[in-house]
């Protein structure tokens, strides 16, 4: 397959403090090895080991070579798998960009051993000696933010990732470890955050742009509404398990799945999912969609090498959702 990168009208955008380029869009891999949410071993009973190493090789073809992963999806398995899938793949693991998370429990303590300790059983997991993208997973920890940026330059400093990140941090907390980062010489590479058409906070509360300000390169995550805007899902055939992210009644999403669809059929047949990662893209954010087989991630591929009109850009902002929030993601989304 011909590299879908290189015919992008989406640049790459730059890891910071790395020679590396981030590819336009990454690999979410939450899904490989769960079970609760996403029904490894579960309710899905054509998922599994050999339709994820297809999504890994129909993904790293098409040049999408940035694989997200954290110490906590599937209890360690999802690192698990990549790190079987990079030690199989020895054409490509060399160029393959490994993004994992630390989870802070405010009783992870004290913080800098723990997250070098998570650090290391992230890497024996994944097989690797370094992490290109080291994140801390959401803004729960009691620790100050001179602390987790003390753990976070240690972890830089003794090479065991390259770059730092954060996830699910609001602006005031992302420009307080960006400045806490910068005093010791790291520039904060990333902030992930749930930024979809089904929740475009981010954007109309300035998060975005205080990203931007910040050289922040902003990673997408649940672009797909956990796969309620690929048009697969309805009313009478909702998404099986806990999909807590973007959780809207279907009947809610129906109307803008359908002009996801007529868009996309004005782009030569492009899908629900494909608008709905290109309007990301257009936005200047890095999607990191899920995908479980080879044919999610072909079609997920299929959002690069062209582009929306602005004006389409514009009906669809006008169309997006705030985002919906549980009492749990209250407490985990500050952003
Ligand atoms: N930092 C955080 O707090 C956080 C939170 C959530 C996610 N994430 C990251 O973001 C990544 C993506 O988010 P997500 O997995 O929650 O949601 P998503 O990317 O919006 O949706 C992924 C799911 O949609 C379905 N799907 C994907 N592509 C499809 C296609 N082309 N056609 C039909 N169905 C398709 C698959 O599930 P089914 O086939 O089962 O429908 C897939 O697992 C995660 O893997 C993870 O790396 C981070």
């Amino acid at each position: 397959m011909e590299t879908a990168n290189r015919e992008s009208p989406f640049a790459g955008l730059p890891l910071a403090g790395t020679n590396w380029l981030l590819p336009p869009m990454g690999l979410g891999t939450w899904a490989w090895g769960d079970s609760s949410t996403w029904g490894m071993g579960s309710y899905d009973r054509s998922y599994n080991f050999e339709t994820i190493r297809e999504a890994y090789a129909k993904s790293v073809a098409a040049g999408i070579i940035l694989l997200d992963t954290a110490e906590m999806y599937g209890n360690g398995e999802s690192e698990r798998i990549i790190g079987r899938l990079l030690e199989e793949d020895t054409s490509n693991r060399d160029r393959v960009l490994i993004a994992t998370k630390f989870i802070p429990f405010p009783w992870r303590l004290p913080l800098r051993t723990k997250l070098l300790d998570a650090l290391r059983a992230s890497l024996d997991r994944l097989r690797l000696s370094f992490v290109h993208l080291y994140q801390i997973h959401g803004p729960i920890s009691l620790c100050s933010h001179e602390s987790m940026a003390d753990a976070l330059a240690e972890a830089v400093n003794s090479g065991l990732c390259k770059a730092v990140g954060v996830s699910n941090y609001s602006e005031r907390e992302t420009r307080a470890i960006h400045t806490a980062l910068s005093r010791r010489g790291i520039q904060l590479a990333t902030n992930q955050i749930e930024y979809s058409l089904l929740r475009n906070d981010p954007e109309r509360k300035g998060l975005l742009r205080a990203c931007e300000e910040l050289g922040v390169v902003v990673l997408a995550y649940s672009p797909l509404g956990q796969g309620r805007l690929t048009g697969k899902y309805s009313a009478k055939h909702p998404p099986p398990g806990k999909r807590n992210f973007s959780a809207y009644p279907m009947e809610e999403i129906e109307p803008l799945v359908a002009e996801l669809r007529s868009i996309g059929e004005r782009h030569g047949g492009k899908t629900p999912a494909q608008v709905a990662l290109n309007w990301l893209m257009c936005k200047g954010t890095i999607p990191i969609p899920g995908a479980k087989n080879g044919a999610q991630a072909e079609q997920n591929a299929g959002a690069l090498g062209w582009r929306l009109s602005n004006e389409e850009v514009r009906h669809l902002d006008r169309l997006a959702k705030p985002g919906r929030y549980t009492f749990f993601l209250r407490f985990w989304q500050h952003g």
